[in-house]
């Protein structure tokens, strides 16, 4: 198990904590629910979620799921999560630490969620390698991001934006090559569909987003 130190960068977006509510309702009501329903879909065992917000997840857990631990570094948001995770349909257990030193022993977990997280975690290779860490050989990661356009120019104007956009959204950036992270970590990527988030037909900087499973190596029983 990895241990919190003093040393940990505390994690505090109170205003961002605030406004995440809204935000996520509005992106749920314009399609958010349905990629966290695909993102969850085929999910089994124990899970381990890093940086879980509000618990915009947890009612979306299938009944495969045999335990979730929440993992969340925000205060106001980890209160919020409490609540969720109470009605959640499967059990949740929400726990303070950050991805990148995870409060999860070794090889503890079938699969870890990572949704809407990577584009904010400060250190993201750590993050993975916690993830691989926690995992069982043969484990999945589920990860549902925000990422860097593939258009040259998309992603251009991305960089233009993201020089306010983490001041704005607590620490997220625009232009994280999420998959490229997720296979330098080790990972194998089974599947990810690319698509454009597009709200009332209309794209924005965080439209280019990615589902998918990676797995991590080793035995590959379910
Ligand atoms: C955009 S919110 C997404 C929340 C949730 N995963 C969801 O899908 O709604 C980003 C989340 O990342 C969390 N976060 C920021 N830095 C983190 C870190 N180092 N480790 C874990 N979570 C972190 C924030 O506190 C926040 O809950």
């Amino acid at each position: 198990m990895a241990a919190t130190t003093s040393k940990s960068p505390r994690v505090r977006h109170p205003l961002f904590a605030r406004i995440y509510p809204r935000i996520n309702a509005f992106a749920e009501a314009h399609g958010a629910l349905e990629h966290r329903r695909e993102l969850l879909a085929d999910a089994t065992g124990r899970i381990v979620e890093i940086g879980a917000g509000t618990g915009a997840n947890f009612p979306h857990y299938p009944p495969g799921v045999e335990q979730v631990i929440a993992v969340e570094p925000e205060p106001r948001l980890r209160r919020l999560a409490e609540p969720a995770a109470a009605d959640a349909p499967v059990p949740v257990e929400v726990r303070a630490g950050r991805a990148e030193q995870l409060p999860v022993e070794d090889g503890a977990a079938d699969g870890v969620v990572a949704s809407l997280v990577l584009c904010t975690i400060a250190d993201v290779p750590r993050a993975l390698a916690e993830a691989a860490r926690v995992l069982r050989p043969g484990g999945r990661l589920y990860f549902y991001e925000h990422v860097r356009s593939q258009d040259p120019r998309f992603a251009r104007k991305q960089r233009r934006v993201n020089l306010v956009w983490p001041l704005l959204g607590g620490g997220c950036s625009l232009t994280r090559q999420t998959e490229r992270a997720i296979t330098d970590a080790g990972f194998t990527i089974e599947r990810a569909r690319r698509f454009d988030f597009l709200i009332n037909g209309r794209s924005s900087p965080s439209s280019p987003n990615v589902i998918g499973v990676a797995r991590k190596a080793g035995n590959s029983s379910p």
